[in-house]
């Protein structure tokens, strides 16, 4: 057959193949039968050196035209298939679906509980101040009258950076900041992380408190308890009872622990006729640690000796566990989006 013929033929036989192309990738099939580098024009023009040489450039220009036509075909038949592509997509697009709302935050328990705690305490008239979680020495025991062979030391409880650096076991070295960076009279507290080697069903290596203390003249046992009981009435509700516990603390004399009604049974030990697992029937449970503070802390910041005040230390999970009927102390620490979601 005649090369000229044959290129000419390409075109019809292109238009009846588009006839039958219904999708984009049956369309690329077709585009590399006719033009790919083995297709069929490249077929036909591999005949070319066979040709008379003066027959040659007719030939050439034949093919090109040819391409250009196929080409232009391809674009069209390609562009329509994509339009009722789009169409379809549309076409099955609801509308009326409800759209997927983004996550909503929410703040955890343990920061709730700190804010409320801070809302309730600022009220009273206290400062909100902060320390360092790696602490010295000093600072975490030494001044707090728990001198070297002290047993709160023990490397049991303690998470040591070096001999004489620690991870802080409690909040109470800000007092001792506090005392050193301000005079009398000050009333503080301070919420924060604390560590302790010590992981169990009830205990986190890491857990929180708020430490808080009063320094003036002439502040007493008394007031001490009118400041316990109005915040804690606050946070657990005007009708919770308070019991002071006599207690020891190294920092404070005397010291006391203080219980309030359980929250869950309403202090009568029995919920519906169950035993209270809270207090497990007691109808107390305790709160948090408190006392005047010993006169050797103040020796150790240099307050002169006719100083008096308070202070206390609360666990904040604990609050926060008694408050929300929390069950189990992991779930603080286990990011589980179910737990902290309903919280918001
Ligand atoms: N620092 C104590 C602890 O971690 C808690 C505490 C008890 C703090 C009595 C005080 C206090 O300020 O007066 O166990």
């Amino acid at each position: 057959m005649d090369l000229i013929t044959a290129l000419e033929g390409l075109v019809p036989e292109l238009e009846s193949g588009l006839a039958q192309a219904s999708s984009l990738e049956a369309l690329e099939v077709l585009r590399v039968d006719f033009l790919g580098r083995k297709g069929r024009l490249a077929h036909i023009m591999s005949a070319l050196p066979q040709l008379a040489p003066a027959d040659r450039p007719a030939a050439g220009q034949k093919a090109n035209a040819v391409k250009e036509q196929l080409s232009a075909l391809f674009e069209q038949h390609k562009s329509a298939l994509e339009q009722a592509r789009e169409a379809e997509a549309l076409r099955r697009f609801d509308p009326t679906i409800p759209g997927r709302l983004p996550w909503r935050g929410s703040l955890h328990p343990d920061t709730l509980v700190i804010e409320e705690i801070c809302d309730v305490l600022r009220g009273l008239g206290f400062d909100v101040a902060s320390g360092p979680e790696v602490e010295n020495d000093f600072y975490n025991f030494e001044s707090l009258n728990m001198p070297p062979e002290h047993p709160a030391r023990d490397m049991q409880d303690t998470l040591y950076v070096s001999d004489k650096v620690v991870m802080r076991t409690h909040t109470s070295p800000v007092q001792v900041r506090t005392m050193l960076s301000r005079k009398p009279p000050l009333a503080v507290i301070c919420p924060g992380k604390v560590y302790r080697r010590d992981s169990d069903l009830t205990h986190t290596p890491m857990f929180h408190q708020i430490e808080g203390l009063m320094v003036g003249h002439g502040i007493s046992m008394a007031h001490l308890r009118g400041i316990l009981t109005a915040f804690v009435r606050e946070i657990f509700g005007s009708a919770t009872q308070v019991r002071f516990r006599p207690s020891f603390f190294p920092f404070t004399e005397p010291s006391a622990e203080v219980d309030i009604s359980c929250c869950m049974c309403g202090g009568k030990g029995h919920v519906n006729g169950e035993p209270c697992r809270v207090c497990k029937t007691t109808g107390w449970v305790e709160i948090l640690g408190c006392g005047m503070v010993d006169p050797a802390v103040y020796a150790a910041v240099g307050y002169p000796s006719d100083v008096s005040g308070f202070a206390f230390g609360l666990g904040v999970e604990r609050v926060a566990m008694l408050k929300y009927g929390i069950g189990d102390l992991r779930m603080f620490f286990e990011n589980d989006a179910r737990f902290l979601g309903q919280f918001a």
